[in-house]
This record gives C-alpha cells, sequence and structure tokens, in this order.
C-alpha cells in the first residue's frame, strides 16, 4: 500500500501502473470508513487489478459549516483498515485540491433539483466538481458508489454521461448494522441510545415496502405519522420516486420505485433509502 499526498505524485504512480495494462478500479470517499466503504473497496478487489481509495473531506460539498466542522477525521485509522485491501491511498490537504477557488457549474437537471438537491443547495455541484477532478487524475476504469447515497450515484451517472467520461459506475448496496441501521460516517456523532433510536429509519422504510400496493400518498402518510411517533426525529423529506428519473411518482412499480429520506436526529442528520 502506498499513501500519497500530492496529485503529481498519483499521476506518476498511476501512469507506471497503466503503462503496464492494469485495470484501476476506484473508491471515492471522505475518511471515517467503515463496514460500507470496505464493502466497495472488497468489490473493486474483486474486479480490478489495482486499487485506489481516495480520502477527502471536500469542503465545497458542505453547505453547513458546522457538519464540516464535526466530519469526523481519522485517517491513520483509516488507513490500518484498509491497508489489505487498497493498493494506493490518495489523502490530499484541501490546499492540494484547490489552490484556486473552483468554478466548474454542473447542471444536472430535475435529477439535481429534487431531495438532497433541494435541501442541500450547491452540494452535487460540489460532489461532482471533486469527483471528476478525481476521474480525471486517476483515470480508473471502474469506479464505486453506494446506493445509500442513491441520488449522489444517479448524478455521478448523470455527469459521467453529460462529460462522455470513460469509466464504468458500479453502484453497490447498502451495508447496515444488525439493527437494519445504514452504515455512516455520521453515525459515529450518534450515542448509544440514539443509535437504537436511529434504528427506527429502516424499520419504518420496511413498513413503506410491505404497503407499497397503497397509493402513493397513502404511504406517504404512514411514514410521516410513524416518524412523528420518535419525539427524536425531525423529518426533512420522505420522497417515493422513479429509481431512474427520481422524480416523484403517483404509484409505486414494483423494483423501479424507490422511497428515500433525510431527517435529523439530534444535529444529526441521516439519509437512508429503500427500493419499493
Ligand atoms: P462518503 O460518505 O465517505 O462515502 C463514500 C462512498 O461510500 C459513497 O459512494 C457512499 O455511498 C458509500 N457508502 C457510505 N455508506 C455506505 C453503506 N452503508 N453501504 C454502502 N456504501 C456506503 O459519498 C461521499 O463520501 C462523497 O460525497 C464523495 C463521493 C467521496 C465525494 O466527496
Amino acid at each position: 500500500m502506498t499513501l500519497i499526498k500530492t496529485i503529481e505524485e498519483l499521476k506518476t504512480v498511476l501512469f507506471r501502473i497503466r503503462s503496464n495494462g492494469k485495470s484501476i478500479g476506484f473508491v471515492p470517499t471522505m475518511g471515517a470508513l467503515h463496514k460500507g466503504h470496505v464493502s466497495l473497496l472488497q468489490r473493486a478487489r474483486n474486479e480490478n487489478e489495482v486499487v485506489v481509495c481516495s480520502i477527502f473531506v471536500n469542503p465545497i460539498q458542505f453547505n453547513n459549516p458546522d457538519d464540516l466542522k464535526k466530519y469526523p477525521r481519522t485517517l491513520d485509522k483509516d488507513v490500518e483498515l484498509i491497508k489489505s485491501i487498497a493498493d494506493v491511498i490518495f489523502a490530499p490537504e484541501p490546499e492540494e485540491v484547490y489552490p484556486e477557488l473552483p468554478n466548474e457549474k454542473f447542471d444536472f437537471g430535475a435529477l439535481g433539483s429534487v431531495m438532497e438537491g433541494a435541501y442541500r443547495p450547491g452540494h452535487f455541484n460540489g460532489v461532482a466538481t471533486i469527483v471528476s477532478r478525481l476521474f480525471n487524475w486517476i483515470k480508473p476504469d471502474k469506479a464505486y458508489f453506494g446506493e445509500k447515497d442513491y441520488q449522489q450515484l444517479a448524478i455521478i451517472r448523470e455527469m459521467v454521461r453529460q462529460k462522455k467520461i470513460p469509466v464504468e459506475i458500479i453502484g453497490c448496496p447498502t451495508v447496515r448494522e444488525e439493527s437494519g441501521l445504514a452504515v455512516s460516517s455520521r453515525n459515529q456523532r450518534l450515542s448509544d441510545e440514539e443509535k437504537i433510536i436511529a434504528a427506527n429509519i429502516y424499520r419504518i422504510l420496511q413498513e413503506a415496502k410491505k404497503n407499497s400496493d397503497l397509493p402513493v400518498n397513502n404511504i406517504k402518510e404512514l411514514v410521516t405519522s410513524e416518524i412523528g411517533k420518535i419525539k427524536e426525529f425531525k423529518l426533512e423529506y420522505f420522497e417515493i420516486a422513479d429509481a431512474k428519473t427520481l422524480q416523484p411518482v403517483s404509484k409505486v412499480t414494483k423494483g423501479n420505485t424507490i422511497a428515500c429520506i433525510a431527517l435529523y436526529l439530534g444535529e444529526v442528520r441521516l439519509i437512508d433509502e429503500i427500493i419499493l
């Protein structure tokens, strides 16, 4: 495993790898690595000769300065966790990635204006900026993203289509705790008691799935009412949408409709998803 901090060194190392005809699998992350990230890296390991993981808390995708400040940074622990899976870990400082203020502008149309796009203005522009730069430096054959951030995965697919970037995007299923809670770096900010409360999110999403024969409005009412019963939750949105376009639907088509939720538990914002 090689730990790299600069773009120049990254390019040199990867140039050598590519010249030897080796395939490159890439997993972009913001660190505080957990078994969700590890599942992406394992998949990349199985499907490529060389595995690259980036660890970079991307400041321009945070629309809440407090969230950025409190985002866990655990590089030494992260390296320990993945050093036997990744060949290259790229962990640059913000000045290395953004020597000047970035000004890339992306337009994802309706795909980018719903759900996370609506509640976190500028978020996907920041994600697309960093991921397109990383793709450009690393030039991976395949890149791996989690379905946990379902809209992000759709946005990345759209960016790759728009910019004609030669990379295959691979979506990977959400890894959960035994309780059903989707594993997330932000869970580190939850107390044990809050983690038990947070497990209700997936329980309620499964409840929605069980009731997917009902009209969409009734499913939404059911979920809103269930979430409302838990006083620690502050619901931001619950949407039922087409799994490809992410636009709201009035009727569930089994296998092609996704339910997405975002809520606050105390100060921590959690998201989750389930295919209906
Ligand atoms: P981060 O939140 O660190 O997530 C990195 C990748 O791991 C994303 O593709 C995310 O969907 C995936 N992931 C997170 N939790 C998961 C889980 N429980 N199961 C499966 N996959 C999971 O997403 C980002 O970072 C950033 O926006 C990034 C793409 C790196 C751009 O800065």
